[in-house]
């Protein structure tokens, strides 16, 4: 019985989270594509409005390193700035490349379209859905 009530409970938890791969899909996806070759996205550089989003993954994954032994820390520090640079995004905190921030230009602010737990959820995605997907 206490099993079954905890199923049913997890159950409903889940069915009121919200989804990351949709938020970014509906968000995200017109400017960042999913996937691309690094060869592909080089060829075809000029049709791109903004990095593929397994380079933001990948890239930020690089550059957000602590020295803690525990994944978790890069984890939520990723999740911090994904969150922050989405409503915030500037030229100081970009970590793209000069030439591609000449060409696409800062990340238009997407403050006051994404509620608090769509924010998380999408930062959530980007970190777990390119762990084994990188670009290259
Ligand atoms: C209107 C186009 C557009 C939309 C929509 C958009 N972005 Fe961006 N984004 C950009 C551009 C252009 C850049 C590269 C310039 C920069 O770093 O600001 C960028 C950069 C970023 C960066 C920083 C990458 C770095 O290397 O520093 C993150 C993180 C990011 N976007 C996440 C998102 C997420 C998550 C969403 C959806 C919730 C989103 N973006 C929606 C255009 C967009």
């Amino acid at each position: 019985m206490k099993k079954l009530l905890l199923s049913s409970i997890l159950l409903a938890s889940s069915l009121f989270a919200i989804d990351g791969y949709k938020v970014y899909k509906k968000n995200c996806q017109t400017c960042h594509v999913e996937v691309m070759d690094k060869s592909y996205a080089l060829k075809h550089f000029n049709e791109l409005v903004a990095p593929p989003m397994v380079e933001v993954a990948g890239r930020l994954k690089e550059n957000i390193k602590t020295t803690d032994e525990e994944d978790d820390v890069d984890r939520y520090l990723f999740i911090l700035f994904v969150k922050d640079y989405i409503v915030n995004p500037n030229l100081e905190n970009s970590m793209c490349n000069t030439g591609a921030i000449e060409k696409f230009g800062t990340m238009p602010s997407l403050k006051g379209k994404l509620s608090e737990d769509e924010k998380q959820a999408v930062a959530e995605w980007l970190y777990d859905h390119y762990e084994n997907i990188s670009f290259k």
